[in-house]
């Protein structure tokens, strides 16, 4: 029988609680006592995908709570939009929600995104609870408050730091994750060795097997590390003024790639978006003279071991893709000034947070780097 941990959250607005355990949601009627009374209804908001996998368990868990026909939407990033925003809105209200109720998010990161915000904006705030599914939203996206939809203007530029009340872990659920998504998260994973721990760097090289291989007890390690370094950045600083920014390790180029390919999860999850932007991070490090070589290639070559893509020059081929995607960057919501903020490294497990740089300077770097990468 595996052991509960327990992983407290304190951010400025809220504190709240990760529960990780395997099997944690055969518990969900006691654990979700501690967060509302006996009155509330329950609202949940899945994809179709999980919803096939992973519903029918929570609701034989859940019993005989006054539970609301779950809202099902349809699976993948592109769906991460104002059209699913509303029709979540619109479920959730014609259904009379009250303060009281509780709303459920079961999925991935999508729908924790997207229900976050939801929970944000009905009546200012209503109780949220994420049950991530995925690796990505179990060591990042359901901790930490950030809620989004994407639009044509950019990924996640519109959004709410909004806390959920309760975060409950399942390992067991990566099981039926695609070998794919898995590797996906796992881009999410080391980026959190890559920022500070190149203790946790050198354990990943060594026990990353383990974790495709299904070792749930190594999973559960590896996630509950992710989380402590996540809670006590966000302890810090909730509202990505400071520390929280480098949790963007690769993402201001991975999301002008995900943005680029019109958030088309067939063709880049966002995981694998993270993957070459960490090697684009990498590499305008070394570029700029900040970092060793060495360390760019021992970065780049655990990623190409793992199987995650880290080259991005399929997509970028012509001036006006890559025209297109120096605009994406920009959009980036660290941007001032028209300057661009990155999360740059000195080396692994050592991150920080670069402002100024000049729009002109990374399009120099952006025909370097694809010069040698194509
Ligand atoms: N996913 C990055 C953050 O939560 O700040």
């Amino acid at each position: 029988m595996s052991s509960l941990l327990t992983i407290p959250v304190s951010t400025a607005s809220h504190s709240y609680s990760i529960f990780i355990k395997n099997n944690l949601i055969k518990d969900i009627n006691k654990i979700l006592y501690k967060i509302s009374t006996d009155k509330r209804r329950i609202f949940i908001i899945t994809d179709k995908k999980i919803a096939e996998l992973h519903l029918k368990n929570l609701l034989r868990a859940l019993g005989n709570q006054n539970i609301i026909k779950p809202f099902i939407l349809s699976e993948g990033e592109k769906y991460k939009n104002w059209a699913s925003l509303q029709r979540i809105l619109n479920y959730c209200l014609s259904h009379s929600i009250r303060r009281a109720d509780i709303i459920i998010a079961l999925g991935g990161g999508v729908i924790g995104d997207i229900t976050g915000l939801a929970a944000s904006l009905l009546l200012r705030g209503v109780i949220f609870v994420q049950i991530p599914t995925t690796l990505i939203a179990q060591i990042d996206s359901s901790i930490g408050g950030k809620t989004a939809i994407n639009t044509k203007q950019g990924k996640n530029l519109i959004g709410t730091f909004y806390q959920p009340s309760l975060v409950l872990i399942d390992p067991l659920y990566l099981k039926t994750l695609p070998l794919r998504h898995l590797k996906a998260g796992y881009a999410e994973l080391i980026k959190y060795a890559l920022i500070q721990d190149n203790v946790f760097f050198k354990w990943l090289q060594k026990n990353h097997f383990h974790i495709f291989n299904g070792n749930t007890n190594c999973l559960k390690q590896a996630i509950a590390k992710c989380c402590k370094i996540k809670a006590s950045i966000i302890a810090q600083d909730e509202k990505d003024r400071h520390q929280r920014l480098l949790l963007n390790l690769g993402h201001s180029f991975g999301h002008a790639l995900e943005s680029l390919l019109d958030y088309n999860s067939n063709k880049l999850l966002h995981g694998e978006a993270v993957s070459i932007g960490i090697v684009f991070a990498f590499s305008l490090s070394v570029y700029l003279g900040l970092c060793p070589e060495k360390e760019n290639k021992i970065v780049k070559q655990h990623l190409d071991q793992i199987g995650l893509p880290t080259q991005a020059s399929l997509w970028l081929k012509h001036p006006k893709q890559i025209q297109k995607f120096i605009y994406y960057l920009q959009q980036d919501k660290k941007s001032e000034n028209q300057k661009l903020t990155l999360i740059l490294v000195k080396g692994i497990g050592k991150a920080f947070i670069q402002k100024n740089i000049s729009v002109r300077d990374i399009e120099d770097f952006i025909y370097f780097f694809l010069g040698n990468h194509l």
